[in-house]
């Protein structure tokens, strides 16, 4: 588990930096979950017909997933595109209703809060979105962007204060505070994502879900935006939810990292149990995609090509949804679906393969079809 970095360095600018290596306070046995997610279920409806719809089956876009997020700590979430992440997130942010499930707060169940309950409890976990482009209204200016969070929540900035709170928040996310009046249109990408972070923050909030932050940004200006996350949640004690698909971002920010398929949670544990020591077939194919700069480490690594496409999430497999793409798949893996847990084979070991992962014959070595 990563102790509680040093403050990385102070970044400002669109220049390239390289990515600093700080990870959050990561997770703690001893202390309590501030965020626990208990077989969350979010079923879209597929209907047929115009006039009088009829409900003709399910997108199973989340299908019980369970995990804790823990104070300071950054829970990394990958996985394909379809794969239900942004669907999580939104049923985090109460932007969705869950089919089913809970989600507690610091204990409370807050999964059916509404009025002025659910305000309290918003107040407390923010999002920052994908694209910076298209989440900035190009009407408003940055100010008002930054404030808006301010008129549900006047308590927290009074009418008066506000001009001098958003340009402190400018400031904390590396912008110049003069740059109040201007629109987003006058911003480059990165500058954008800061000013959705600012907005993001202006609640003082504990949690922040970040779906797919820098996905839209250049690689040079990604490492720029992650520090900046980095030093945020060291100077305001943020746990963050951090979702991608670019597995090496994911453990560069996260403590632990979280790995979906198709609705559920394959595998998930700390940043080197997954990357290091991962037990299920899926993300040993993802990782062997990912490009390794040094060719004598890529001599040494099998490519697992994954065969066929990613199922549809309204028709599912039965038992184990990857066992269509998996080259160790038998008879079991279609008739009994495998819990997340950890392994038989590993449990009570101290081995970094004794994490959680949803597969019968989880192993740390893949019997690997290479290409
Ligand atoms: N509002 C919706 N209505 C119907 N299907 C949806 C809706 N939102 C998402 N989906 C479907 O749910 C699945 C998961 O989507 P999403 O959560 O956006 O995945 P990801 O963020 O991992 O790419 C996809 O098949 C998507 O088409
Ligand atoms: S349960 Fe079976 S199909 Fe699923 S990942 Fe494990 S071996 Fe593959
Ligand atoms: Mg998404």
């Amino acid at each position: 588990m990563s102790t509680r970095p040093e403050k990385p360095a102070e970044e400002s600018g669109e220049k390239p930096t390289a990515v600093t290596t700080t990870k959050g306070a990561g997770a703690s046995a001893e202390r309590e979950p501030i965020l626990e997610v208990r077989d969350l279920v979010k079923h879209f409806p597929l209907t047929q017909g115009i006039l009088v719809k009829r409900q003709i089956g399910a997108v199973k876009a989340v299908d019980g997933i369970s995990f804790d997020l823990y104070p300071g700590e950054t829970l990394g979430i990958v996985g394909e595109s379809g794969c239900g992440k942004s669907t999580v997130a939104k049923l985090l942010m109460h932007l969705e209703r869950p089919t089913s499930g809970t989600i507690k707060y610091k204990g409370e169940d807050i999964t059916h809060l509404s009025g002025r309950a659910l305000r309290e409890v918003r107040r407390n976990i923010q999002m920052v979105f994908q694209d910076p482009y298209t989440s900035l209204n190009p009407r408003m200016t940055v100010g008002d962007i930054i404030g808006e969070p301010f008129d549900i929540h006047p308590d927290v900035a009074p009418k008066g204060d506000r001009r001098r709170k958003v340009q402190e928040l400018l400031d904390v996310v590396g912008l110049n505070p003069e740059y109040i009046n201007r629109y987003p249109h006058q911003f480059s990408g990165g500058q954008r994502q800061r000013i959705g972070i600012a907005r993001g923050l202006a609640l003082r909030p504990e949690i922040i879900v970040a779906d797919e932050p820098v996905s839209a940004l250049d690689v040079s200006v990604q490492a720029q935006v992650v520090n900046l996350m980095e030093k945020l949640q060291d100077e305001f004690g943020l746990s963050y939810m951090f979702i991608a698909h670019d597995l090496s971002i994911v453990r560069h920010i996260s403590d632990r990292v979280g790995v979906m398929y198709l609705g559920k949670m394959a595998e998930i544990g700390t940043d080197e149990q997954i990357y290091e020591h991962p037990t299920h077939p899926y993300t040993q194919a993802l990782l062997s995609a990912v490009p390794v700069p040094d060719p004598e480490a890529r001599d040494g690594r099998e490519r697992i090509v994954l065969e066929g496409d990613v199922p549809s999430p309204a028709n599912p497999p039965s038992g184990c949804r990857f066992r269509t793409r998996c080259w160790k798949a038998t008879d079991k893996c279609a008739e009994e679906v495998p819990l997340l847990a950890v392994p038989e084979t590993f449990a009570g070991q101290d081995t970094p393969a004794a994490h959680p992962s949803a597969c019968h014959f989880a192993e740390e070595k893949a019997a690997v079809v290479a290409a």
